[in-house]
């Protein structure tokens, strides 16, 4: 197949040349952009917020917040009084550095406001998407023995209170605030706006974030304030961000781009930050460009491939001639992709590869090399990626392989959430292994293959079959469910379910809906299946366990593979 490739322009000249980033740069000079350089101790919030108040950018703004047609703007210095005001605000009902803090909450400015203000007090933040329903929200507090929740009067109800025993404040935003509730408003009304921040040490917890893989619950991916030292440099060498930029990452917090990307790294670099909140439209969207003169873009293939999806007019009756930057992360981005958006925007889509557990861009199209559509690029300066086969060793040029990544780079997890074996299962030797297969060209561009574990991508998610299996079960018609993701156009892949029926039960496409509904409602409704086959039974390992492999091979008319552990009854 042909590469098509895409030069670099002069748009970028002033980003470093590839090859001596990343033969010079050392993360040792990056950590004395920050105060520990001086004091030894660090916070984050200080230094994405505060730190510019100090220097004089007290006016600048930091925040615009778009919802439909109204715009809230906050500069810096009003970002550091309302994180002040939250921070008194939790201090006050007993909230302590180390404490897990979760942030439950559909993007607002109070979002922003409380997850600083929780930092600055050297809580660990666990921010939650608002479409998680009971159970997904009970298994992360729960894991975490979470002390605080913070909500508003819409989502409370999802917090099974009764069934967490660590849990001991729940924080309330909104005007429907029960007796037994925190009234966050009412209490932040009549806080200080001036606040002592606790300051920590580059190893002390950042922010947890609850990840799926293919086995057992999502797990938690424990950060560190040293996070800041990758994110910060990646902000100004991949996202290229410079003093006048308003910058826009349409990612959620409750995913880690919509911190990593939408909180430390544009505010690290001082810049203008946008976050839209209400639902994606191709109109809502081309606005929010045109309206805040948005410069740099960072949003996902199956955001990109929805837009390349609207019709050409509703483009043209945009002005997006703001834009000089784009980026996407997620999953791969299609060639193709890359062509339209060279076709609308005239622009380059810069492709990114990073995961939760890393913290920080890994590979990516640094903005001075050439671009080959469909390539993740190369590793961002600074870290080391290799492909290596099963047992650990480097393999050589176009062989496809683990893609690993050598330890130690500084927003590496630190842990996975009271799972040491789980945390250590990662690793082989000094390489940490993704869990996705690629390889590495002449050149040293990675191309990435897929993933070597049952983890389903849809819609940029990442969501676990075993999370949506335990739920399916819990359905009183229900016995067995493997759960697989089915290649798809627009969203990479959707969930489909498998399914055999206790005894009694008919496979009518109503069952379909209820049980499709059950984990919409129960679980989040990214989660529930949009596909769901009855079978008589499913194919299961000698020990019980489904095999997956199978459900896939069945689904897309492959060979099954080696069948030697499959229960033959
Ligand atoms: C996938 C996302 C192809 C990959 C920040 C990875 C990608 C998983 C890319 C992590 C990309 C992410 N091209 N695949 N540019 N970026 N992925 O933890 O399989 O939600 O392992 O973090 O997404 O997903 P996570």
């Amino acid at each position: 197949m042909k590469v098509e490739i895409y030069k670099a322009t002069d748009q970028h000249a002033n980003m470093p040349n590839y090859d001596e980033a990343q033969e010079n740069l050392s993360w040792d000079e990056v950590e004395k952009a920050f105060s520990w350089y001086d004091t030894g101790k660090i916070n984050m919030a200080y230094e994405t917020i505060d730190r510019h108040v100090h220097d004089g950018y007290g006016d600048k703004i930091a925040l615009h917040y778009k919802l439909d047609d109204d715009i809230q703007s906050y500069t810096f210095k009003e970002m550091m009084e309302n994180s002040n005001k939250a921070a008194n605000v939790l201090k006050d009902i007993g909230v302590k550095k180390g404490d897990r803090v979760f942030i439950f909450m559909a993007r607002s400015p109070e979002l922003y406001f409380t997850l600083l203000g929780a930092l600055k007090i050297g809580a660990i933040v666990g921010p939650l998407f608002e479409a998680f329903m009971e159970k997904a929200v009970k298994d992360r507090l729960e894991n975490s023995e979470a002390s605080t929740i913070i909500t508003t009067s819409e989502l409370v109800g999802r917090v099974p209170v009764d069934e967490l025993p660590d849990l001991q404040h729940v924080v309330v935003v909104g005007d429907q605030v029960d007796e037994d509730q925190i009234n966050f408003r009412e209490l932040y009304q009549d806080a200080s706006d001036e606040f002592d921040i606790e300051w920590l040490d580059k190893e002390d917890g950042l922010i947890l974030h609850y990840t799926s893989g293919s086995t057992g619950q999502p797990k938690g991916v424990l950060h560190v304030q040293e996070a800041m030292v990758q994110q910060y440099i990646s902000g100004k060498y991949v996202l290229d961000l410079k003093e006048d930029d308003i910058y826009w990452c349409t990612a959620d917090p409750g995913w880690v781009t919509g911190t990593s990307y939408g909180i430390f790294a544009p505010w690290l670099n001082r810049t203008t930050n946008v976050v839209v909140g209400g639902r994606f439209s191709p109109e809502s969207w081309y606005d929010a460009l045109e309206k805040l003169k948005v410069t740099v873009w960072y949003s996902a293939p199956t955001a990109f491939r929805m837009l390349m999806g609207a019709s050409d007019d509703i483009i043209e009756k945009y002005d997006l001639s703001s834009l000089r930057h784009v980026l996407s992360v997620g999953e791969p981005l299609n060639p193709e992709v890359v062509k339209w958006g060279m076709d609308v925007y005239k622009l380059r889509i810069h492709d990114t590869w990073w995961m939760t557990e890393t913290g920080a861009h890994m590979i990516v199209n640094f903005p001075s090399l050439d671009i080959k559509a469909g390539s993740m690029g190369k590793p961002l300066p600074g870290v080391e990626a290799t492909i290596i086969d099963d047992q650990g060793n480097e393999l050589p040029p176009n062989r496809m392989g683990n893609l690993a990544l050598k330890k130690g780079w500084p927003a590496m997890m630190r842990e996975i959430w009271k799972n040491k074996p789980k945390y250590d299962s990662y690793f082989i030797g000094d390489w940490y292994i993704s869990g996705d297969s690629a390889y590495k060209d002449e050149e040293g561009y990675f191309w990435f293959q897929g993933r070597v574990d049952d983890v389903i991508m849809t819609a940029g998610e990442r969501v676990g079959p075993f999370e949506i299996e335990s739920k399916l079960v819990e359905h009183e018609a229900v016995q067995e469910a493997g759960v697989i993701g089915k290649p798809d156009p627009i969203r990479g892949e959707i969930v489909k379910a498998f399914i055999a029926l206790r005894e009694g039960y008919e496979p009518t496409d109503e069952l379909k809906e209820e049980i499709r509904v059950f984990v919409k409602n129960g679980l989040a409704a990214h989660a529930a299946p949009r596909e769901i086959e009855f079978k008589d039974s499913l194919p299961k390992t000698r020990s019980g366990k489904i095999m997956r492999r199978v459900l896939k091979a069945w689904e897309l008319d492959l060979p099954a593979g080696d069948l030697s552990s499959m229960d033959d009854n």
